[in-house]
Formats: C-alpha cells, structure tokens, sequence
C-alpha cells in the first residue's frame, strides 16, 4: 500500500514563482472549497491505518494558512505515524521553526532556487532571500535537521548558480537536491519542457568537488552524493531522465479534498463526505488501479494540465 502521503493544506501562497504561478497569483480556490483541518485529520488517520508512516505537509506554502502549528500537533499525536515533514519556501520559518518542532515535526525541505539576491526576486517576484536564510539558519538550530534544500533549476534563469548551491551545501553543511523540472501546462515561465539534467549538474558540480555516491537509509528517489570532508550533500530528484514512477509510492490529499495517487490530476476522487471506511476503499482502489497503469506509462513524457502549488509540490 502506500507508504507516503503529502498534504496540500493550501493552494495560497506568498511567493509568485516563475515557473509555478502567474504574476497575480492563481485562480484561488474559493475558501470554502479548502478542506478545514478537522476534515482533513480523520482523512490522514485513515490512510495511517492503510499503512501510511510519512506524512509531508506542503502546499502552495503551508506557513500561510492559520492554525498550521497546532494542525502539525494533532499529526504529530497520530499512532503509526512513523515521519512528520514539512516543504516551505522558508520565509516565515525563522518565525515558525521552534514552534513546529516543538508540536511534533521532524524535518524540513526548504525550496531555495537562488542564492542571489537579485536573483531570487526576479524567480519569486516578491521574495526576499534574506528571510529564508534566517529560516533555513532558525530550522538548524531549531533541529529541524538534516535540513533538505530543493532547488528547481530553469535553461537562462538560474542554471549560472550550480556551483553556488555546491557551496552553500559544504558551507552550511546540508543537503542540496536538483529537482528536475517537471512539464505542467500552467507553468507560466514558458517552454515548460525546458529542464537541466541531473547529468549536466553533476558535471559542474564535479568541476569543482568530488561526489562520493551513497545511499539514503529511508527509500525515495533521491540519488544521493556525499562532499568528501565535509557534511555537505547533493542530491537529485530526476523525474525526467531517469522516471521513478514504477516505483513510487506516494498518495496526495490536495487542499480541495482530492485523493491523488499521481500528479496526474485525471486519477483523483473527491473524498469529502466520505467516512473513514470508504475513504480506506478508495485509497485500496487507488493504490491497485495505480499498480497496472504506472507499468504502461512513459511517465514525464506529457505535459501534466495542473499545477504543483495546487496539488502539493
Ligand atoms: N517542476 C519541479 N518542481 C516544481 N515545483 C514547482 N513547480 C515545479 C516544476 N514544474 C516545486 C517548487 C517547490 C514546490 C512547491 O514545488 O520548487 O519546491
Ligand atoms: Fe510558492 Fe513554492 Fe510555487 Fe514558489 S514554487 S510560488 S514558493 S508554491
């Protein structure tokens, strides 16, 4: 069954990112379509009981909506629940770091796409870096560790910053992983096929560092690689040249209230109203039907007609 799910507690967010959302944001749900955290818990306590032990809170970015620390808390108090995570941009994590950590979460994944400031404003467009990195520093030393840095590089936007995310890794002594960009329609930034390579990356990378591949103990599709003498890391999440749909094991509960086996939008089922054992039958269903399609599929090869900040990036 599954093992993972991430919770999309929010379609809003406080960054307009390129490649993710339009200059006046997204068509907002409306706020009665969001799911209220007290419908959502018995949701997640039934995938538990299916044999979920992950659970990643992400969003649009989770930090925004009210009442997240407390929500992380009632997660946190879940029997079985083996993980608790968070994805944010890292604006507000200076602010939320010791709260979070105290409720019950473990670690963090924090999405940095550029270590210039300048940079950073021009991917963001309102982003102010100096906050996230006061957040990522709050998320260390509130143990929030080891810290996870995700970074979506973009041909002509931030690809010239490799090197630089090489050596935050090293300097800061974390984790970077180059998620390669995956193909959605609504991805404003234009050529939404246009990624960089895990193999172009690691060719840079090696300019300057020598990677020492190693193995992660939790299973993900990660490729890992440790910096020799020191505790900087680079890892990869390629999507696109080397699909790991075959062996994935992930569910999604958007903020909408869909059940989604796949970022693939066509397979998701509106749960809301349901009781605990129908929701445990659909996410049976989900978890089979998904078992026969993934084999046939040449995943990454279309372009997905939804966005990530809908379904939980
Ligand atoms: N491909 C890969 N990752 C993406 N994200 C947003 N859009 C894409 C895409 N097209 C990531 C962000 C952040 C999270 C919200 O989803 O970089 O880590
Ligand atoms: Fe917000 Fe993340 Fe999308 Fe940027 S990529 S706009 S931080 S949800």
């Amino acid at each position: 069954m599954f093992k993972y799910l991430r919770v999309s507690v929010t379609d809003r967010c406080n960054y307009r990112c390129v490649y993710c959302m339009p200059e006046d944001g997204i068509c907002k749900e409306a706020h009665d379509s969001i799911m209220r955290y007290e419908e959502m818990l018995p949701v997640i306590r039934a995938a538990v009981e299916t044999g979920v032990e992950q659970v990643r809170v992400t969003g649009g970015e989770p930090l925004v909506r009210a009442g997240i620390v407390d929500f992380v808390g009632e997660l946190a108090k879940i029997s079985g629940l083996k993980d608790l995570t968070l994805t944010t941009n890292g604006a507000l994590l200076d602010r939320f770091a010791e709260p979070l950590k105290n409720a019950g979460l473990k670690r963090v994944n924090i999405s940095v796409d550029s270590l210039d400031p300048e940079n950073f404003i021009r991917i963001t467009r309102n982003g102010n870096l100096s906050d996230v990195l006061r957040g990522i520093d709050a998320a260390i030393a509130a143990g929030l560790g080891p810290v996870k840095i995700n970074t979506v590089l973009i041909p002509k936007i931030n690809d010239h910053e490799i090197l630089a995310f090489a050596d935050f890794a090293v300097k800061k002594g974390l984790s970077v992983r180059f998620i390669e960009r995956m193909p959605f329609n609504a991805d404003p930034a234009g050529e939404p096929t246009a990624f960089i390579s895990e193999e172009t990356v690691l060719a840079t990378i090696k300019t300057r560092y020598q990677l020492e591949p190693y193995e992660e103990p939790s299973f993900g599709p990660a490729h890992n690689y440790r910096i020799p003498g020191s505790e900087g890391r680079i890892g990869f999440i390629s999507s696109r040249t080397a699909p790991f749909c075959h062996l994935c094991q992930r569910l999604r509960l958007t903020s909408g209230g869909y059940l989604l086996p796949c970022l693939d939008s066509q397979y998701g089922v509106n749960i809301r109203g349901m009781n605990s054992e129908e929701v445990k039958a659909v996410i049976a269903r989900l978890f089979s039907e998904k078992a026969s399609w993934r084999k046939n599929r040449a995943c990454f090869a279309a372009t997905f007609d939804n966005s990530l900040s809908k379904i939980g990036g």
